[in-house]
């Protein structure tokens, strides 16, 4: 088989790894990529949001199966483009991928067909919102973007005055253009959150083992969101019992809600929960791997992920079994000094193959790039270093040594990724 992945960052190149393995493939393309998928891969200089010109490469080179990495494509309509011109694609229908596009959206299906979630308003108009606003009487309050905004589109305000700014800044000056035009209300949840992500072909559900993410910039998860600073799997505070209320209180009925309202759903569903007192309550939903909670699943899978992929365009996942490496993984970003804010590019990376070398360690590439024969950074996160162990701890000690190998100006990451559960399992 030839494999086509769309996309560049940390997860796209977890993906091209697990798929390699896979005795079924025999080349693997990704479009665009970085400077470590192309010593896997071989690299289309095409964006990832250029659907169109992805379907006439995957056309001409014959293409036996896309893989889709990020939520840009897929809401812009990749997979029904691909399926009407009879190629195979993996992921969710533009219909179905608006749970992700448009939070209002996903937040009314999940109101009607009682998924737990915060309580919520949804608001067209800026003066609506205000008055809203006014009457609210516990806080904080999460003010988010409907549309797209790369994780940054939610603000957590803890004063009318603060929301009142908020307000104006999405609805009114537009921060985060079209993304803005209509703004969800919620309830603050409290409690810890966590990534429950499965596969869905239609009626199966295979749930992949927990994983937990830190979206904080700093130690402690202070200061502002970014796109995720690091990640481990399994994540303790999913329990069994946790586990069960999930499949049976979200995913199962949001399945439901989608083949109710003509959006069947194929591809991964990944649900970011927060998970407090009450129970485990959808803070969003994904159509898509989570990055860079992929790069910590995708080493622990035995399963084929191209037999995975493939029961789930052909609906028949109840077939495939899920089969995991018992070892715990870690996963910690390194990314560019000033991330999620402004940050400078074109720094020499040294020590990936030191640190690649080590036992259990992946260095997965996110913004990096290749710069005669020196690899440099290219983006705001840069790598992800994971490190598989005999439990958390030992992850965690381990993918810290790997980091320790790595060397680029500016360097920044938390020293802090796994706290929560390592503290949890060990006395
Ligand atoms: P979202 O993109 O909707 O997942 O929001 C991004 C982050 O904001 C989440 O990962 C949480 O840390 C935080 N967040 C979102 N919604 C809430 C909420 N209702 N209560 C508390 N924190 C939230
Ligand atoms: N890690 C969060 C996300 O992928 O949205």
């Amino acid at each position: 088989m030839k494999v086509l992945v769309v996309g560049g960052g940390g997860r796209e190149h977890a993906l091209v790894r697990k798929i390699r393995e896979s005795p079924r493939v025999r080349q693997v393309f990704c479009a665009p990529g970085n400077a470590g998928i192309a010593r896997e891969a071989k690299l289309v200089p095409i964006p990832a949001e250029d659907v169109k010109g992805l379907l006439s490469f995957a056309k001409e080179e014959e293409i036996d199966l896309t893989v889709v990495g990020p939520e840009a494509p897929l809401c812009a309509g990749i997979v029904d483009l691909f399926t009407a011109e009879h190629l195979r694609i993996f992921g969710p229908t533009k219909a179905a991928a608006e749970l992700e596009g448009s939070k209002a959206f996903a937040k009314s299906l999940m109101q009607k067909h009682l998924v737990p979630t915060a309580t919520f308003r949804n608001f067209r108009d800026s003066e609506d919102a205000r008055a809203y606003l006014h009457t609210v009487l516990d806080w904080p309050v999460v003010l988010k973007a409907d549309g797209l905004a790369a994780g940054k589109g939610v603000i957590v305000a803890k004063s009318l005055a603060e929301a009142d700014e908020v307000i104006e800044e999405m609805m009114e000056r537009r921060a985060f253009g079209e993304a803005g035009r209509r703004v969800v209300v919620e309830e603050f949840l409290a409690g810890e959150e966590a990534s429950i992500i499965a596969f869905i072909d239609g009626g199966t559900i295979a749930v992949l083992e927990a994983s937990q993410d830190h979206k904080a910039a700093l130690d402690g998860d202070r200061g502002p969101n970014t796109g995720g600073m690091g990640a481990y799997s399994p994540a303790p505070v999913v329990t069994d019992r946790v586990l069960d209320q999930v499949v049976r209180d979200i995913l199962v009925p949001i399945v439901h809600a989608l083949h109710v309202e003509n959006r069947d759903y194929r591809g991964i569903l990944y649900a970011g929960l927060m998970i407090g007192k009450g129970g485990p309550k959808v803070l969003e939903f994904n159509v898509r791997l989570g990055d860079p909670e992929t790069q910590a699943l995708l080493p622990r899978l035995k399963t084929d992920l191209v037999e995975m992929m493939e029961a789930t365009i052909d609906g028949t996942l109840d077939r495939v079994e899920l089969r995991w490496d018992p070892r715990a993984a870690l996963c910690v970003v390194m990314a560019s000094g000033g991330y999620p804010g402004r940050y400078e590019k074109g720094r020499t990376i040294s020590g990936l193959d030191e640190a690649e070398a080590l036992d259990g360690v992946h260095v997965f590439h996110a913004g990096t790039e290749a710069a005669g024969g020196r690899t440099v950074t290219a983006g705001g996160r840069v790598l992800g270093v994971t490190a598989l162990g005999a439990d958390l701890a030992d992850a965690q000690a381990r993918a810290y040594a790997a980091v320790g190998k790595i060397r680029f100006e500016g360097a920044h990451y938390r020293r802090d990724i796994g706290h929560r559960a390592v503290k949890a399992v060990s006395p």
